[in-house]
């Protein structure tokens, strides 16, 4: 696995923005993603339901439709080659973690819970299984042939991802692409 820590510059504002269909009178619908949390001492799998999508005025992305995920620290981009098990490990601080290429599959040992996240447009998940809340952590593959490009941006200390969880186990399709 080939990793490049690129810097420790600092992301005072992390958005996501994209221009989609979506964007119409109506209500705007809320980012939806697969996280890994933990409960009584076990890694598992949510489907989170973030903040609402609002029309955004920033420049550059004026129009578009955007959900702020909090200030964030640092960020890492990492090249994992294809058909990479990562074995069983925590995440090391909650973080956000963008597949942008790759299909990569999330599972908990012991559990039948699995999650498959395709990279690409609905490539963003969030891990918080830290040691400190769950034992063993979770299992990664990285399944694709080829490589897999993730960016890596563990959330600002003391921040935290406002959501709701809208079930265990990780977002369908229907969830995340909003069909
Ligand atoms: C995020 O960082 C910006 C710039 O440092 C700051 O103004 C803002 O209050 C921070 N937001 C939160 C939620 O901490
Ligand atoms: C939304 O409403 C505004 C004001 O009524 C209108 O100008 C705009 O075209 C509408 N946008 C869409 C995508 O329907
Ligand atoms: C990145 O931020 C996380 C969370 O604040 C911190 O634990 C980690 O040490 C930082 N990494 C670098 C390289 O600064
Ligand atoms: C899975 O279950 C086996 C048998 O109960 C146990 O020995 C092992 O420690 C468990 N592993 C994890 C990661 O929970
Ligand atoms: C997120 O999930 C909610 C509840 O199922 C749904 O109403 C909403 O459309 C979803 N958002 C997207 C972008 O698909």
């Amino acid at each position: 696995m080939l990793t490049k820590v690129l810097t420790a510059f600092l992301l005072p504002l992390l958005v996501v923005a994209y221009t989609d269909p979506l964007l119409n009178n109506k209500t705007t619908p809320a980012l939806n993603i697969t996280a890994i949390s933990a409960a009584h001492g076990s890694s598992v799998l949510e489907c989170w339901q973030l903040e609402q999508f609002s029309v955004s005025n920033t420049p550059g992305t004026v129009g578009a439709l955007a959900v702020n995920l909090g200030n964030a620290s640092n960020a890492t981009y990492s090249i994992i080659q294809g058909r990479t098990d990562a074995g069983l490990h925590n995440a090391p601080v909650p973080q956000l973690v963008y597949f942008a290429t790759g299909l990569i599959r999330l599972s908990i040992p012991n559990t039948t819970q699995e999650a498959w996240v395709t990279g690409g447009k609905y490539g963003l998940i969030f891990a918080q299984d830290t040691p400190d809340k769950s034992q063993y952590g979770h299992l990664t593959e990285y399944v694709a042939d080829e490589d897999t490009i993730a960016l890596t941006v563990p959330l600002a200390p003391g921040q935290e991802l406002k959501h709701k969880v809208l079930h265990s186990g990780g977002c369908t399709w229907r969830e995340v692409a909003g069909l």
